[in-house]
């Protein structure tokens, strides 16, 4: 029988929970059901999900950023249909196909000048594991630097310049030579570039875990020290890039010229996995330094020609959408909504991030009635304010968010680009009203834990499905 998609998700319907738990990460599986996030989303267009009870969730995480245009969008999808259709002759591997040649030409046009030829590969770790050894191979340098709180991926070598400990710890021993400094600590830099084996300096433009913004001054002191001691800066857009903060890329907004740029999620559009290390030809050269060395550093995917059809697909939307302009003004509102939020709330301590990426950042208040009531639930779990917020937002509001990072009292938006002020209203005014619940009734964090309660107890439609245990 041939396959048929719509037959299997009717057959199988509700067992995902069943099928994570017995197949997949069964600790995810319990984290998804105590929070009470488990549902059985059947569609996904624009800004929102559907349910297959017919609720409809504005999603603010955006797939991690991937959904820059919304889900499903029209002329990806078309796209890729047209290339499916045509029957394009995929990965010869022995051939020098068009479409990644388009592509490569599109992201260069779009980069400053220093930038001249694109490496493609899977994801954002695969990019930034790309920036690792081209650094190396090009400055015959080894050690990498990196932000503390940094996020380059999960990969070893990414892994290896990643500044949370939870994520580094039990997978040692980790690539040698990386080596954390303080967010923005110019000296502190500038000692470590004194001992001359530093290959590269590996930034987020504006950090993913937390939200964490340098001004541009900062910014431009540590390049300039970076290029001083003969090493180079890398930019790793993976998620700030395209749009998200309201510039192609959010370096722009500082004026630096990186020597190597990453970036991937929203070049999918949604729909294909890619990823893209952009840097210089004498870069380039001293890996494929020979035809011998044509092949060093490569992937068996790099030039799929799917990835590659959605990544033009998707750039001739941000054209012609202008989505670039719209994150950027929509980001004006997000500020102005939030700062005017923060003046009523005491709660809410300060809005950080550019464009289409916010962090919004919680504290203790001044009056102590409240005072007392933050203590009373940051002694449960540090951190743990902002996520009594995350899911009411979500089992009340039907808004998908995500608390920035372990230990921190913030929450994280990542709407997709084509957000607009109608989603911005439907956040706003959300958590304007479980503010005040917050500081008004005692019984609100009753109310938190009952509905943890319920995420554990609730179930599925399925009756195979079981309770996690
Ligand atoms: C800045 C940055 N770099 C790299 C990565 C890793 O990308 P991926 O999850 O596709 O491996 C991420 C993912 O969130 C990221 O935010």
């Amino acid at each position: 029988m041939p396959f048929d998609l719509s037959k299997l998700l009717e057959e199988r319907h509700g067992e995902n929970f069943e099928l994570h738990e017995r197949y997949l990460n069964p600790k995810l599986t319990k984290v998804i059901t105590t929070l009470g996030f488990d549902r059985f989303y059947q569609r996904g267009e624009g800004c929102y999900l559907y349910d297959d009870q017919g609720m409809r969730y504005l999603d603010l995480l955006s797939g991690f950023g991937v959904f820059a245009l919304g889900r499903s969008h029209p002329v990806v999808k078309d796209a890729l249909r047209q290339a499916l259709d045509a029957d394009l002759p995929n990965m010869v591997q022995m051939d020098c196909a068009l479409l990644p040649g388009l592509l490569a030409e599109q992201l260069v046009t779009r980069s400053p000048q220093q930038i001249e030829r694109a490496f493609f590969c899977n994801s954002g770790a695969e990019a930034v594991e790309a920036a690792i050894k081209f650094a190396r191979a090009s400055t015959k340098r080894h050690r990498i630097l990196y932000h503390a709180h940094a996020y380059h991926g999960l990969t070893m070598g990414a892994l290896a310049l990643n500044g949370s400990a939870e994520f580094r710890s039990g997978f040692g021993p980790l690539m040698p030579d990386t080596t954390e400094v303080p967010l923005g600590d110019l000296d502190a830099l500038k000692k470590e570039l004194r001992r001359g084996d530093v290959a590269a300096f590996i930034v987020e433009p504006i950090q993913g875990k937390g939200v964490f913004e340098l001004d541009a001054e900062r910014w431009r002191a540590l390049e300039a020290a970076v290029h001083e001691a003969g090493a180079l800066f890398i930019c790793d857009e993976v998620q700030t890039g395209l749009g998200r903060t309201g510039r192609f890329y959010a370096f722009e907004r500082y004026g630096l010229s990186p020597d190597i740029i990453t970036v991937s999620k929203a070049l999918s559009g949604g729909f294909v996995p890619v990823g893209a290390m952009l840097s210089s030809d004498k870069i380039f050269r001293s890996v494929y330094s020979s035809m011998d060395r044509a092949m060093v550093h490569s992937t068996t995917f790099k030039g799929n020609q799917l990835a590659m059809v959605a990544g033009l697909a998707t750039l001739s939307v941000f054209d012609d959408e202008r989505i670039v302009e719209h994150a950027s003004a929509m980001g004006d509102v997000w500020r102005t909504r939030l700062e005017e939020l923060a003046t009523r709330h005491e709660f809410l301590h300060e809005v950080r991030g550019q464009g289409q990426m916010i962090g919004v950042v919680f504290g203790p208040p001044t009056t102590p009635a409240l005072r007392r009531r933050w203590r009373m639930v940051e002694a449960t779990r540090s951190a743990m304010f902002s996520q009594t917020l995350v899911v009411p937002l979500f089992q009340r509001y039907k808004i998908l968010t995500q608390v920035a990072a372990d230990n921190m009292n913030v929450i994280k938006l990542l709407p997709p680009l084509i957000a607009a002020e109608a989603e911005i209203d439907l956040f706003v005014n959300a958590l304007d009203e479980l503010l005040t619940d917050t500081e008004q009734k005692v019984g609100w964090l009753v109310g938190f834990g009952l509905t943890m309660a319920k995420g554990v107890l609730r179930r599925t439609p399925s009756s195979k499905a079981r309770v996690p245990s």
